[in-house]
C-alpha cells in the first residue's frame, strides 16, 4: 500500500507544488489549508506522514503537533518552517516532530526526508509490536535520537534480534552500549530468558575464569561449594560480555571454545555442560589495534564480530541532542525549565564522555537550576572537556574544599603519567603503581581518553 502523506499548508501554489511532487514520488497526498482541517483529516485519515508548515492562518503548526501527539494520531510529523531559528526546531523536536526543513523547500533533501521518517516509523512499530507481544518488560529500553546514524543502530538491532547472530557492540565510552545489548535481548525471542551481564574488566583475572565457567567443589582450595557460572546461568537468555578487550589470552580461548562448540566445563570437572546461550560483547577500544599487539586472538574476533554494531560519538550526532535533554529533564521531580542561551552552550560542547556526560551534566543542572530554570551558568563541564588539556596544580586553594583538591591532584597525577607514558595505559598504570583496571576506572571518572 502507498505510504498517505498529508501536507497542511496555506499557501496555494506551494501546496499544489509539493502534493505533486508527493505524487511523482508514489505517495498518496491529502492536503488541507488550515491548522483545523489538517488536525481534522489526520485523525480521520490516520496518514503515515504529516508535512506540516509552521506559520497557519488559524493555529500555528507547532500547536498543531502538540495537540496530535496529545492524541491518537501516530503519523511521523516533518515541520516546515520560513525563518529556521533554533528555538522554533527544538520545540519542535520537543513535541515529537521527526525533523523540519527549511523554506524555500529543497525537493530532493525533503523526499530523502520523507523516506527516512517512514523508515524510522516503520521500525518504531515493528519493535513496539514485538514489545506488546511480549509479556510485560519492565526496562524497556530507552534509546533516544533519529540522527540518521542512530537510525542505522535502530535498523541493525531489529535485524539481529529476531536472528540469534553474535553480536559485538563498538563505541566509546558513554555512547549507549549496554543500552543496546539491552535492546537486543529485548526484542529478541529470548526476552523470556535471563540477560547476564559480565564486565570482563571489573572482575580480576584470577577470579573471572569460575566466574565465567563455574566450578565443583574442591576445584581450588577457596572452593568451598559447587559454583554455576555466567555461561550456564545465561541458559536460554543472552550473555553480555562487556568489555570484552580484557578478556585475558588464556580465557579468549575458552571463550571460543564455548562459542564453538556450545559446551562449557566447570573448574575442577571433565564434563561437559551443553550451554545455550546469545552472545553480545562489547569494546570501547579498537580491537584491531589490539589484535596486532598480540593482546586479542583474531580467530575469536571474527567469531564475535559476526554482526557489528557501532555506535557514533554524540559530538556526529548533535542533532539527537535536544531529544535527549529532553529525556533527562523530563526525570526531574520538578518542574524544570531550560533557558535557549543554555542550550545553545549544549550544542556547542563536544562532550568527549558522550551521553554519560550529557546526563550526568543535566542532572547536575537540575540540582543547580535557581527557580527551576536552567541557565548556562548551571551547564558545567567537566574542566577537561571544557578544553584545557592539563589540570592545573598552581591555583588550588584548601578553600575549594577537600574532595575538589583531592579529586584536582588525582587528576593531575593521572593526565601526568599518560603523558610521560605518551598515551600507553599500561605504562602509565606501572609508572603510577596502580592496576591497569584501576586507571581505567579512573580515566572514565574524570572523562580523559
Ligand atoms: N541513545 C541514548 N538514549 C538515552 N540514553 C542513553 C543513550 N545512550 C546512552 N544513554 C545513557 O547514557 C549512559 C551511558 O550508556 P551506556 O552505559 O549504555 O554506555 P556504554 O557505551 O556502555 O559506556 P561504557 O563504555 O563507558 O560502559 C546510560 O545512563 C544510558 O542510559
Ligand atoms: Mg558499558
Amino acid at each position: 500500500m502507498k505510504p498517505r502523506i498529508l501536507i497542511v499548508e496555506d499557501e496555494r501554489t506551494a501546496l499544489k507544488a509539493l502534493s505533486l511532487l508527493l505524487s511523482d514520488e508514489g505517495y498518496q497526498v491529502l492536503k488541507a489549508e488550515t491548522g483545523e482541517e489538517g488536525l481534522r483529516l489526520a485523525l480521520r485519515e490516520q496518514p503515515d506522514l504529516i508535512l506540516l508548515d509552521i506559520r497557519l492562518p488559524d493555529l500555528d503548526g507547532l500547536s498543531v503537533l502538540e495537540r496530535l501527539r496529545n492524541g491518537p494520531c501516530k503519523a511521523a510529523v516533518i515541520i516546515m518552517t520560513a525563518n529556521s531559528t533554533s528555538s522554533n526546531a527544538i520545540r519542535a523536536t520537543k513535541l515529537g516532530a521527526f525533523d523540519y526543513v527549511s523554506k524555500p523547500i529543497n525537493d530532493e533533501h525533503l523526499v530523502v526526508l520523507i523516506q527516512r521518517a517512514l523508515e524510522y516509523r516503520a521500525l518504531e512499530k515493528a519493535l513496539r509490536d514485538l514489545h506488546t507481544n511480549a509479556t510485560q518488560a519492565p526496562n524497556i529500553p530507552n534509546i533516544v535520537g533519529h540522527s540518521l546514524s542512530m537510525q542505522e543502530v535502530y535498523k541493525l538491532i531489529g535485524r539481529v534480534s529476531s536472528s540469534g547472530a553474535t553480536v559485538l557492540i563498538t563505541g566509546e565510552s558513554g555512547t549507549g552500549k549496554e543500552l543496546v545489548a539491552n535492546a537486543i535481548h529485548e526484542y529478541s525471542s529470548r526476552a523470556q530468558g535471563p540477560l547476564v551481564k559480565v564486565n570482563c574488566a571489573a572482575i580480576p583475572d584470577s577470579l573471572l575464569e569460575s566466574e565465567l565457567f563455574g566450578h565443583e567443589k574442591g576445584a581450588f582450595t577457596s572452593a568451598l561449594t559447587r559454583r554455576i557460572g555466567r555461561f550456564e546461568k545465561a541458559q536460554a537468555g543472552t550473555l553480555f560480555l562487556d568489555e570484552i578487550a580484557e578478556l585475558p589470552l588464556g580465557l579468549q580461548a575458552k571463550l571460543l571454545r564455548a562459542i564453538q562448540e556450545r559446551v562449557i566445563e566447570r573448574l575442577g570437572s571433565n564434563t561437559p555442560v551443553p550451554v545455550d546461550f546469545r552472545l553480545i560483547t562489547a569494546t570501547a577500544h579498537d580491537l584491531n589495534g589490539e589484535i596486532a599487539a598480540g593482546r586479542f586472538r583474531e580467530d575469536l574476533y571474527y567469531r564475535l564480530s559476526v554482526v557489528t554494531i557501532a555506535l557514533p560519538p554524540l559530538r556526529q550526532r548533535k542533532e539527537d541532542i535536544p531529544l535527549l535533554v529532553q529525556r533527562f529533564l523530563s526525570r526531574s521531580e520538578r518542574p524544570i525549565t531550560l533557558r535557549e542561551d543554555a542550550l545553545e552552550k549544549i550544542m556547542a560542547h563536544q562532550w568527549p564522555g558522550n551521553v554519560r556526560e550529557l546526563e550526568n551534566t543535566i542532572t547536575r543542572a537540575i540540582v543547580l537550576a535557581p527557580g527551576g530554570v536552567i541557565t548556562p551558568e548551571c551547564i558545567q563541564f567537566h574542566p577537561h572537556s571544557a578544553g584545557s588539556s592539563r589540570s592545573r596544580l598552581d591555583n588550588i586553594s584548601f578553600r575549594d574544599g577537600y574532595w575538589n583538591v583531592i579529586r584536582k591532584v588525582e587528576e593531575h597525577l593521572l593526565r601526568a603519567a599518560l603523558e610521560e607514558a605518551r598515551g600507553n595505559r599500561a605504562e602509565a598504570a606501572r609508572l603510577l603503581s596502580i592496576h591497569r583496571r584501576l586507571l581505567y576506572q579512573k580515566m572514565e571518572e574524570y572523562g580523559i581518553r
